[in-house]
C-alpha cells in the first residue's frame, strides 16, 4: 500500500504530451472536469483533479498516466503545462518536505477507477479479445507507410467526400486489431509554426490486413470541409489524406486502444451501431467474420448504420453484397427524399424484439461508433428495448459495462 503524503506535497497528474494524441477521450470521461486543452495540449488542471483514476483505462495511448510528486504550493499551473512539448524531468522535493512526516488524512493516492468511472461504455474489453499492441511508434519515432490505394466510397454526386486509403508498411512491423485506431501526422506546421499533432483514424481492414496475408491496413476517412456550427473549415489532415496518390508516403504513430476490441471466441454475436466513418470499426470486424465464415464458429451479426441518403452512406455497394444470412443490415437514412428521417436509435426501437435477444445472450458484445450526438439516443434506445421487457436496464447497463460488452467510441 502507498503511504499518505504530506499535505503539502502533492502527487500531480500531468499528460504527456509526446504521446497524447489529443483525441478527448480524458476531457469527456473525467467526471469532474478537471481536464482541459487549447490547440497545443490537454492538460490537468492541480487544483480540481482529486486522482479518482476514471480517465486512465478509456485514455487509448497511456499518455494519461503520468504523475510528479511536487510542493503542492509548486504544482504544474494548467497555462504551464499548456506550453509543454514534454513533460518536466521528476525533481527532487524541497528538504523542508522530503523530511515532514507523512498525514495520514491528507492521502491523495488515486481512487481506484471503478468507484469513479462515469462513461457509458466499459473501460475493460471483452474477455476472449486478443492482446493488442499499443505505442510501437510514437512523435518521436514514427513508421513510414505507403499509400496503395485512395478510393471513393460515397457517390461522387455528394458533399460526402470520404475515402478508403489502404496504407502498406512493407517489412516493418504494424501489428493491429480490429478496433483499433492510428495516427497520421500531417506534414507542415501550425499557425504558431509547431509541427501539426497527429490525427486519429480508426482500422476499417481486419488484422490479417486489408488484403489477407499483407502487411497493410485502411482507413475510411471523410474530408472536412466544415466545422460542426457548419462554418467553412478545411480539415489538415483529412484533405491531406483524401489528396494523397499512389506511392506517396505518410508518417504514422499508434497503434492504439486497448479497449473497443472485438471477441475471440466462437458464438460471439456482435451488434454495431455507426454513423458516417463511424462505420470503419465496424467494416474491419464484418470483414474479419466474413473471412472466416466457412469455419462455422461464427455468432451473429447485426448492423444499424445511420447516414443522410444511400448514396452518403460509405461502402454501401459492397455491403448490400453481403448475404443476409451473415448479417442484419438496419439502414437509418435521415435525408432520403420521400423517406421520413430516421435514425439509428430509432431501427434499435423498430428491431426491439431481436435487439432484447442477442442483449439476454452473454456472447453479444455491442459497439458504438460515429456522432457524439447519438451516444445518449442509442443508450436511451437500449434502455427502452430492455424496459419494454420489464427488465432492469441500470442491472443490465452495469453488467455490459463490466465484462467489456458495450463499448463507445464518438467525435
Ligand atoms: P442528420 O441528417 O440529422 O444530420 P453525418 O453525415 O453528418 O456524418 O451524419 C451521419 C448520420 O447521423 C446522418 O444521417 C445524421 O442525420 C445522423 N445523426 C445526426 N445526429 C444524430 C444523433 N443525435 N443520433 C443519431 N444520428 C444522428
Amino acid at each position: 500500500m502507498n503511504a499518505a503524503l504530506p499535505v503539502a506535497v502533492l502527487k500531480q497528474h500531468l499528460i504527456d504530451p509526446e504521446i497524447c494524441i489529443r483525441c478527448n477521450t480524458c476531457e469527456e470521461t473525467c467526471p469532474i472536469d478537471a481536464i482541459t486543452h487549447d490547440s497545443n495540449n490537454y492538460v490537468v488542471d492541480p487544483d480540481i483533479c482529486n486522482g479518482c483514476m476514471a480517465c486512465v483505462p478509456p485514455c487509448p495511448t497511456g499518455s494519461i498516466d503520468n504523475w510528479r510528486l511536487v510542493a503542492r504550493s509548486d504544482a504544474y499551473s494548467v497555462q504551464e503545462q499548456l506550453g509543454w512539448d514534454e513533460l518536466p524531468r521528476e525533481q527532487p522535493l524541497p528538504d523542508a518536505l522530503a523530511a515532514v512526516e507523512p498525514a495520514a488524512d491528507a492521502a491523495i493516492d488515486p481512487a481506484p477507477a471503478a468507484q469513479a468511472s462515469v462513461t457509458p461504455g466499459a473501460s475493460v474489453p471483452p474477455w476472449s479479445a486478443a492482446h493488442p499492441y499499443v505505442n510501437l511508434y510514437t512523435h518521436k519515432t514514427p513508421v513510414t507507410a505507403t499509400v496503395v490505394g485512395n478510393y471513393r466510397v460515397t457517390g461522387a454526386d455528394t458533399d460526402s467526400d470520404i475515402h478508403h486509403i489502404v496504407l502498406d508498411f512493407g517489412e516493418l512491423p504494424f501489428p493491429v486489431l480490429e478496433g483499433q485506431s492510428i495516427g497520421i501526422l500531417p506534414p507542415g506546421t501550425d499557425a504558431q509554426g509547431r509541427p501539426h499533432h497527429a490525427r486519429q483514424y480508426s482500422l476499417a481492414s481486419p488484422r490479417d490486413g486489408e488484403r489477407a496475408g499483407y502487411n497493410n491496413l485502411s482507413l475510411t476517412v471523410k474530408r472536412v470541409i466544415e466545422d460542426h456550427q457548419g462554418q467553412p473549415v478545411s480539415g489538415v489532415c483529412s484533405n491531406y489524406l483524401c489528396d494523397l496518390a499512389r506511392n506517396d508516403t505518410v508518417q504514422v504513430i499508434g497503434p492504439f486502444g486497448h479497449t473497443f476490441l472485438m471477441p475471440n471466441h466462437p458464438g460471439a454475436n456482435l451488434i454495431m451501431i455507426c454513423t458516417g466513418t463511424g462505420s470503419a470499426p465496424m467494416r474491419a470486424m464484418t470483414e474479419r467474420y466474413r473471412r472466416r465464415i466457412e469455419t462455422g464458429e461464427n455468432g451473429r451479426l447485426m448492423l444499424f448504420f445511420g447516414a443522410r441518403t444511400e448514396r452518403e452512406l460509405p461502402y454501401f455497394g459492397p455491403l448490400m453484397k453481403l448475404p443476409r444470412d451473415f448479417i442484419d443490415i438496419n439502414l437509418a437514412l435521415s435525408r432520403e427524399a420521400g423517406q421520413p428521417k430516421r435514425y439509428v436509435q430509432d431501427l434499435i426501437r423498430e428491431r426491439a424484439a431481436d435487439v432484447r435477444g442477442l442483449l439476454a445472450d452473454r456472447n453479444t458484445c455491442i459497439y458504438v461508433c460515429g456522432l457524439k450526438g447519438m451516444e445518449v439516443g442509442v443508450l436511451d434506445a437500449l434502455r427502452d428495448v430492455t424496459v419494454q421487457a420489464g427488465q432492469d436496464w441500470t442491472i443490465l447497463h452495469d453488467v455490459l459495462r463490466r465484462e467489456g460488452r458495450l463499448h463507445f467510441e464518438t467525435y
